[in-house]
């Protein structure tokens, strides 16, 4: 392998750690809040909890409900102190900026 060629791929390799560095800085920070980010977190609870939070079944509806309550549960469930069925997983998935968002956004909707 001649000098340039391994030049270049010593710039390539410098260039992809940076990109790690990068990603990893990213996901570790919490989730930059955005207009939108609470109706989008809440798009992945609506296959159980309806959408916009109005249940049609069995799980709780969430529109309407006071968004505190809402960031308390999710966090309870979170952190393990709220039996649960599947939320104690769910709520690992998420930081706190968006359980504050969705709970924002459930507690904005009309009820039914
Ligand atoms: C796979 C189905 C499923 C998804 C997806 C889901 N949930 Fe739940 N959720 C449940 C069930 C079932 C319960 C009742 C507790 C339990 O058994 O886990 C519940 C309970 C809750 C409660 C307590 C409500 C109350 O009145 O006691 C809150 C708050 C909640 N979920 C928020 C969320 C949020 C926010 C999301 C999306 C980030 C979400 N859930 C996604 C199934 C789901």
């Amino acid at each position: 392998m001649n000098g340039a060629v391994k030049f270049q791929l010593l710039r390539c390799a410098a260039a992809i750690a940076a990109l790690g560095v990068l990603i990893n800085a990213a996901s570790a920070a919490d989730v930059v809040p955005y207009a939108n980010l609470g109706r989008d977190v809440a798009a992945n609870c609506a296959n159980c909890h309806g959408t916009d939070g109005r249940s049609r079944a069995a799980v709780p509806s969430l529109s309407g409900q006071d968004a505190a309550m809402i960031v308390q549960r999710v966090k309870e469930f979170r952190d393990g102190r709220r039996a649960a069925t599947v939320m104690q997983q769910l709520a690992k998935g998420y930081t706190d900026t968006q359980i504050e968002a969705a709970a924002a956004y459930f507690a904005a909707q009309a009820k039914q």
